[in-house]
C-alpha cells in the first residue's frame, strides 16, 4: 500500500511530468494577506495569480500547502476532522480547463494512486439561472467517459439530497455544495472575489459498515453529501473563472482550475479505513501516546476521541510554532496557546499528568522533517516552545481547582454550581465542561449545564461576529491602504540592514488596513536612536518619492544585484524583483542615492513612495530569540 509520503511524491511528480512548476509549500501565516489569519487552503497564496497577475513560474503550479483551519477546533475528535492538513493543489493560471483536468485526475486516482474506479463518486455543479450561471453538463459528461472506458455505467442524476443514490455515480449539486470561493456560496462573497463552480471527487467506504444506518440521517436517503460519513471528498477542482461585481458575476480575464485535495483523506481512501488518525503519519504519535498512558487506541470510545483530539492539536501547534507562531493572547498565537490547552486537558481524560506534549512533538517532526525541513532546523525552539506553554498550563489548572474549590466551599449536598461560575473556569482556566462535571458529582453537586451552553453559545456568537467583521474589514480595503504598507515594510527592511545592519532580515510580515507588523532577525532590543534613525530613513525615502518598478530574472541574477529576500525564493528558478528607485542602480538604502531598496517579492506596491504619508513606528518587541517586531502606522 502507498504510504502518505508517496501518495504525496507521486501527485508532484504526476503534475510536473505534465509540465507544472512544483514549489514549496508557502508558510501557514500568509504574507501580506490581511483578509484572514491563516493559510487555510492552498490556492490562498495563488489568488492574486487567479485573479490575472502573471506567475514568475509560468501558467501551471503544482504545490503540497501546510492548511490550518481554526474554525474546525470544536469539531476535532471524530474519525475525520483534522484542523491541520496538507492539500494537493494544481493551478492552470489561463491554461489548461475541464478536458486536460478531469482525465488527468481520474488518471491519478486510478492509475497512480490505484483506487477502485467502482468506489469513486462524481459531483457538479447543478447551474443557477437567477446567477446566470450554467448547470456544468461539460463535466459531467467528460466524467462518464472515463468510467466508461473501465466499463462502468455512470449515470447522471439530479437532486440526490431529495432523491439519494438513485443507482448513479455522478449528480449535480447545487452552489451550496458545487461552488467554491474563499467566502463559500456566491451570496457570500464580497465584491471582487473570484469563484467559480466546481466538480468533485468522492470515495465510498461501502454500505458494508453501516455508517448511515447507525447516523442521525438514518431516516433520509445517503448520498455522496450525506453527513453519515459513507462518502468523503478527497478532491474538488474548481474552475475559477468568474469574479463578483456590482452588477453580478462577470468573467475573469482567464479560465483557472484550482484543484486541491486533502492529502490525509486520499491516504485514508487508499487505506480504506475512514478514521482518518489510522493513516500512517500519525502511527508515531499515537505510539508514543500509547507508551506514556497505557491506554489503547480505538477501544473506549472517549479514549480514541482524546488521542485524536491530542495528536491533531500537536501536529497543528508543531507545524504553527514551526513557521514562527508562539503561544499568545492574541491573533495567529492565541490559536497556538489553545491548541496547546485543549491537548493537555484532553491528556487529563487518559491520566496523563507529567509534561508529555514534547515527546509528540518529536515524533511530529520525525515523521515530516523531509517534506518540511524548518520543522528540523527549529526542532528545539518547537519543542520547547511547546513544553514551555504546557507547563504554564497545568500551573494554570492548579489555580482553576482552587477557583473550583472556592465557589463551591458554601454549597450543599445536591446544590446546583452556577453556570457562570463553570463558564469562567472554562473560559479563563480553560476546564472542560466534563472536569468541572466530574469535580461536581465527587462533591455529589449538580451542574447547570444547560446555562453553560448558552454562555458558551453566546460567547462563540461574539467572536464569530468579531472575526467576520476582520474578513470583510480587510477585503473591502484589498487595494491602496494595504499596498501602502506592503511598501513600506520593503522601505523598513532596507532601513533596518542599513541601521542595524546586514543580519537584521525579514523574519515575517503582516498588513491590515490599519497597521503593518514585521518580523526580522536582531539579537537585542533597537534603542531609541536606531529607531529614530530607522524611521527617519524611510520618511526620508518616501519624501524623495522614488519610482517603484519590478523586474523577472533568475535566483542567482537577483542575489547578484542585491536584492534581498525571503529563504524560500532561493526555490524558484525565477523571481519577480522589486526596486525602489533606479532599476539599475545598487540599492544602498541612502535617501540621498539612486536606489534605496530591492527585494525579490510578488508584489503588488505603490507606484511612487510619495504617496505613502508619514511612517511612524508604534512599537518594537521581541517574538522569540533572535527575532524582533516593529508595528508601524502610517498617517
Ligand atoms: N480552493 C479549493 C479548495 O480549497 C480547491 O483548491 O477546496
Amino acid at each position: 500500500m502507498l504510504s502518505t509520503k508517496q501518495i504525496r511524491q507521486k501527485y508532484l511528480d504526476f503534475f510536473k511530468e505534465k509540465r507544472h512548476a512544483v514549489i514549496p509549500s508557502a508558510s501557514l501565516v500568509p504574507e501580506n494577506d490581511p483578509t484572514t489569519l491563516f493559510t487555510g487552503s492552498g490556492m490562498q497564496p495563488m489568488l492574486p495569480y487567479l485573479l490575472g497577475q502573471k506567475h514568475p513560474l509560468g501558467t501551471r503550479v503544482a504545490d503540497a500547502q501546510k492548511c490550518f483551519r481554526s474554525q474546525d477546533i470544536e469539531e476535532v475528535g471524530d474519525n475525520r476532522h483534522t484542523v491541520f492538513f496538507e492539500m494537493l493543489g494544481n493551478w492552470s493560471l489561463g491554461d489548461y480547463f475541464k478536458k486536460e483536468q478531469i482525465p488527468w485526475m481520474w488518471e491519478f486516482l486510478t492509475e497512480v494512486v490505484r483506487l477502485n474506479p467502482k468506489r469513486l463518486y462524481i459531483t457538479c455543479f447543478r447551474g443557477n439561472d437567477s446567477l446566470d450561471i450554467p448547470k456544468d453538463i461539460e463535466s459531467a459528461q467528460l466524467w462518464q467517459e472515463l468510467f466508461k472506458k473501465k466499463g462502468i455505467e455512470a449515470k447522471i442524476a439530479d437532486f440526490p439530497e431529495r432523491d439519494g443514490l438513485q443507482g448513479a455515480r455522478i449528480f449535480y449539486y447545487d452552489e451550496k455544495k458545487n461552488w467554491w470561493s474563499r467566502s463559500g456560496v456566491p451570496g457570500a462573497m464580497p465584491i471582487g472575489e473570484p469563484g467559480g463552480p466546481d466538480t468533485e471527487m468522492f470515495w465510498d467506504f461501502g454500505e458494508k459498515l453501516g455508517l448511515h444506518e447507525r447516523s442521525p440521517f438514518a431516516s433520509r436517503p445517503c448520498h455522496v453529501n450525506c453527513d453519515c460519513g459513507r462518502f468523503m471528498e478527497i478532491g474538488n477542482n474548481v474552475f475559477m473563472q468568474y469574479k463578483k461585481t456590482t452588477g453580478g458575476f462577470q468573467l475573469l480575464p482567464q479560465k483557472n482550475v484550482d484543484f486541491g485535495g486533502g492529502l490525509e483523506r486520499l491516504a485514508a481512501a487508499v487505506n480504506d479505513d475512514p478514521d482518518i488518525f489510522a493513516i500512517d503519519v500519525f502511527v508515531n504519535m499515537r505510539h508514543a501516546l500509547v507508551e506514556i498512558s497505557g491506554r489503547k487506541y480505538g477501544h473506549d470510545e472517549k479514549d480514541t476521541y482524546a488521542f485524536r483530539v491530542i495528536m491533531d492539536h500537536l501536529r497543528a501547534a508543531t507545524f504553527l510554532v514551526g513557521d514562527n507562531i508562539l503561544p499568545s493572547n492574541k491573533d495567529q498565537g492565541y490559536f497556538v496557546r489553545r491548541l496547546i490547552r485543549r491537548a493537555v486537558r484532553f491528556a487529563h481524560h487518559l491520566e496523563i499528568n507529567d509534561n508529555f506534549c514534547r515527546r509528540l512533538v518529536e515524533a511530529v517532526i520525525q515523521e515530516y522533517r523531509d517534506q518540511y525541513p524548518e520543522l528540523a532546523a527549529r526542532r528545539e525552539e518547537i519543542g520547547l516552545a511547546i513544553h514551555k506553554e504546557e507547563e504554564k498550563f497545568r500551573k494554570t489548572l492548579a489555580n482553576g481547582l482552587k477557583i473550583f474549590e472556592e465557589k463551591t466551599s458554601r454549597l450543599a449536598h445536591g446544590d446546583t454550581i452556577p453556570a457562570e461560575v463553570a463558564f469562567d473556569l472554562y473560559q479563563s482556566y480553560g476546564f472542560p465542561l466534563e472536569v468541572t462535571e466530574e469535580l461536581a458529582r465527587e462533591r455529589t453537586l449538580v451542574l447547570d449545564s444547560e446555562g453553560f451552553l448558552k454562555l458558551k453559545q453566546e460567547h462563540q456568537e461574539k467572536s464569530r461576529a468579531a472575526s467576520g467583521q476582520k474578513f470583510a474589514g480587510g477585503l473591502a480595503d484589498h487595494g491602496e491602504m494595504s499596498t501602502k504598507y506592503h511598501t513600506a515594510t520593503h522601505l523598513l527592511h532596507a532601513a533596518l540592514r542599513r541601521v542595524l545592519g546586514p543580519h537584521a532580515t525579514q523574519r515575517g510580515s503582516n498588513i491590515t488596513p490599519e497597521r503593518m507588523r514585521f518580523d526580522f532577525n536582531n539579537p537585542a532590543k533597537m534603542t531609541p536612536e536606531q529607531l529614530k534613525e530607522t524611521e527617519e530613513l524611510v520618511n526620508a525615502a518616501i519624501i524623495r518619492d522614488y519610482p517603484v518598478s519590478w523586474q523577472e530574472m533568475p535566483f542567482e541574477q537577483a542575489k547578484e544585484m542585491g536584492a534581498v529576500g525571503l529563504f524560500e525564493d532561493k526555490y524558484q528558478p525565477i523571481v519577480k524583483v522589486y526596486t525602489v528607485g533606479d532599476p539599475k542602480q545598487k540599492a544602498a538604502a541612502d535617501p540621498d542615492g539612486p536606489t534605496f531598496s530591492r527585494e525579490v517579492c510578488g508584489g503588488p506596491h505603490v507606484e511612487h513612495t510619495g504617496t505613502m504619508g508619514h511612517f511612524k513606528i508604534i512599537k518594537e518587541e521581541a517574538v522569540s530569540a533572535g527575532v524582533r517586531r516593529i508595528k508601524a502606522i502610517l498617517e
